[in-house]
């Protein structure tokens, strides 16, 4: 969500930590910040909107120092204003905080600093601990940091610096992501690798509780007892490349055309096509464990949750097991039946969203295991979760998530293929569905060579108010995720639905002036989808619609028409999802929205 820099070395911080900030802008991005320390003293600046605001004032203002702190921020407490902005500083200017997560007992500490003198400047929550560090300093910033953690309660990934002790940032993490980049006599601390990717790959994630202090020679992790911790590290194995939008107009577009090898990567080694089954080397389930699962239960929010839509209908058509999907926000707060033998499957592009990840520690509390099928290489969610499939989609800026969706049912078609198996689907059925997996990459290719005609359906409709989207089976969550797209990006009002439960409500929004996208490929129920067409078009709806053949039964019915190819019904998802997808992206980037930083949406949800 905000996104946190830390530089401390032998070159100068600003230059650094601007990089730093813009490659996570898409994180975060209502104001920023830094904070540098040099001469004994600390020198911050900060400015509402984008960095490229706060990189004007530094332009004018010149800061320099070799160790220092920034910051992108998404608003939680307080509107995004330069004063909110952080890093915030102590009551005396000797210390300067960045934070990404929530201060709890803010509003406790606040009237406690007050009551010692403290003065406010901003409305955050974060100010209390810049003031907190300074009243607990007894002259070691570690030691005060520790201090100020057992005050603290709520979540908090922060990195903070001081002119009384300097040369150092120490950097403390519980519930919200930090990491260390290892350098030459240079040290990062980051929320998300992209923002060092430029400068090194070796790095460390920190686990909640963990203290780091950091050095230019050197860094150290500590409990917030101060116990020495070993910690491994990892090496990022993607490129520069891949957080860079290579001559497309935008990321989102990017992402949509590098699906290809994105659902690719999601299968490389991992399919086995000749006994119709999948490997998965990170599950951590061994065949008795697998034989014994008797309920799934899938958590995720957004995108995410509609993948998980999908995977109920295959893991429930193939496993033949009850699969129930749930709102990770909803699940943690109420009280589901979970027991040792339910298998807890979570999905997360960014393995950081807040409520997927307590949803998560809520289903393992309770007995259940668990297993993250996660984009991020050790993000939380991947390094909590009892086995994993990762995606291997690559890093995924634009805030609007494409090619994590399309590998996130790849991933769950694996699963479920595996399960079948064990579970006894037939070689043959097996087979089919591995052979149609693999065919996917060149089918996706094929729908992303017809995105122009995508681009004219979508200049007819760019001034639409609003959108109605309507698939079955295993096409409604396609529905579902195309209404999402489309809202997100180009805040068109937009709706989901199953294409029958429109007679029992949405018709009555049907008129010539409202665009109906069907998801009709010729699967199990098109025959089905042409009566609820023929219903949208007894009531003048303009239907576009989304085909896999040359229908007869379609002819007059439909108003625009996209051509998918055709694969077994329960991957068609993929594919469908495509169009969908450019659809949205086209009529946005003709409304003239930021595609890839849509208003008031920040790409990972680390907040509740
Ligand atoms: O990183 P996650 O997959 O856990 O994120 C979940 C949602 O926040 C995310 O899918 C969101 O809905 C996207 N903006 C959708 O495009």
């Amino acid at each position: 969500m905000c996104g946190i820099i830390g530089y401390v070395g032998g070159r100068e911080a600003t230059p650094l930590l601007i990089a730093g900030l813009k490659r996570m802008e898409y994180r975060g991005y209502d104001s920023a910040g830094l904070a540098v320390l040099a001469d004994g003293a600390l020198t911050t600046r900060r400015a509402a909107g984008k960095i490229a605001r706060l990189e004007g004032t530094v332009a004018a203002t010149p800061l320099a120092g070799q160790c220092g702190v920034g910051h992108t921020r998404w608003a939680t407490h307080g509107p995004p204003t330069e004063r909110n902005a952080h890093p915030h500083l102590s009551k005396d200017g000797t210390v300067a905080v960045v934070h990404n997560g929530i201060i709890e007992n803010a509003n406790t500490l606040r009237s406690l600093l007050q009551g010692k003198g403290y003065e406010f400047r901003s409305d955050t929550d974060t100010e209390v601990v810049a003031h907190l560090v300074q009243e607990l300093f007894n002259g070691s910033l570690e030691e005060a940091v520790r201090a100020a953690l057992h005050e603290i309660e709520g979540t908090y990934g922060v990195a903070i610096i001081s002119s009384r002790d300097p040369g150092k940032i120490v950097a403390a993490r519980k519930g919200s992501p930090l990491l260390i980049g290892i350098g030459e006599n240079e040290h990062f601390v980051a929320s998300d690798a992209s923002a060092i990717l430029a400068h090194t790959r070796q790095v460390v994630y920190l686990d909640d509780g963990d203290v780091a202090v950091v050095e230019a020679g050197g860094y150290r992790v500590i409990d917030t007892n101060a116990a020495p911790l070993t910690r491994k590290v990892d090496r990022i194995d993607w490129e520069l490349g891949a957080i860079e939008r290579g001559g497309f107009a935008h990321f989102m577009l990017k992402e949509i055309f590098e699906q290809p090898q994105t659902v690719e990567n999601a299968m490389r080694g991992r399919l086995i096509l000749e006994d119709g089954t999948s490997k998965l080397g990170g599950l951590n389930l061994t065949h008795d464990q697998l034989m014994a699962i008797d309920n799934i239960i899938i958590t995720a929010c957004g995108t995410s949750w509609h993948s998980g839509l999908i995977g109920k209908l295959m893991l429930e058509e193939l496993c033949r097991i009850p699969v129930a999907v749930e709102y990770a926000s909803e699940f943690r707060y109420r009280n589901p039946i979970v027991t040792e033998r339910t298998l807890c499957i979570v999905l997360s592009q960014s393995g950081e969203t807040a409520d997927t990840l307590a949803a998560m520690r809520e289903a393992k509390r309770r007995g259940a295991r668990t297993l993250g099928l996660v984009n991020v290489v050790g993000s939380t969610i991947a390094r909590e979760d009892d086995g994993g499939i990762y995606l291997h989609a690559g890093p995924e800026i634009g805030v609007a998530s494409t090619k994590a969706f399309t590998s996130q049912v790849v991933a769950l078609a694996l699963f479920a293929l595996k399960l079948a198996r064990k579970r006894g689907l037939s070689v043959t059925r097996g087979m089919e569905i591995a052979q149609a997996l693999h065919a996917l990459p060149a089918q996706i290719r094929e729908v992303l060579d017809r995105a122009e005609q995508m681009e004219h359906i979508a200049e007819e409709f760019k001034r639409a108010p609003n959108f109605l989207y309507l698939g079955r089976g295993v096409n409604f969550p396609v529905a579902l995720e195309g209404a999402l797209k489309l809202k997100e990006i180009s805040y068109i009002h937009a709706e989901g639905y199953p294409a029958a439960e429109m007679k029992h409500g949405p018709i009555a929004l049907i008129d010539e002036m409202m665009p109906v996208v069907f998801v009709a490929p010729h699967d199990a129920v098109f025959d089905k989808v042409v009566s609820n067409i023929q219903e949208v078009k007894a009531r003048k709806g303009t239907v576009i619609a989304i085909t896999s053949r040359d229908e007869p039964a379609l002819k007059g019915l439909v108003d625009y028409e996209f051509r998918i190819p055709e694969t077994v019904d329960l991957l068609m998802p993929v594919l469908a999802s495509i169009p969908l997808q450019l659809l949205a992206y086209y009529i946005a980037v003709k409304r003239g929205s930021n595609v890839d930083q849509p208003r008031n949406l920040a790409k990972s949800v680390t907040v509740e």
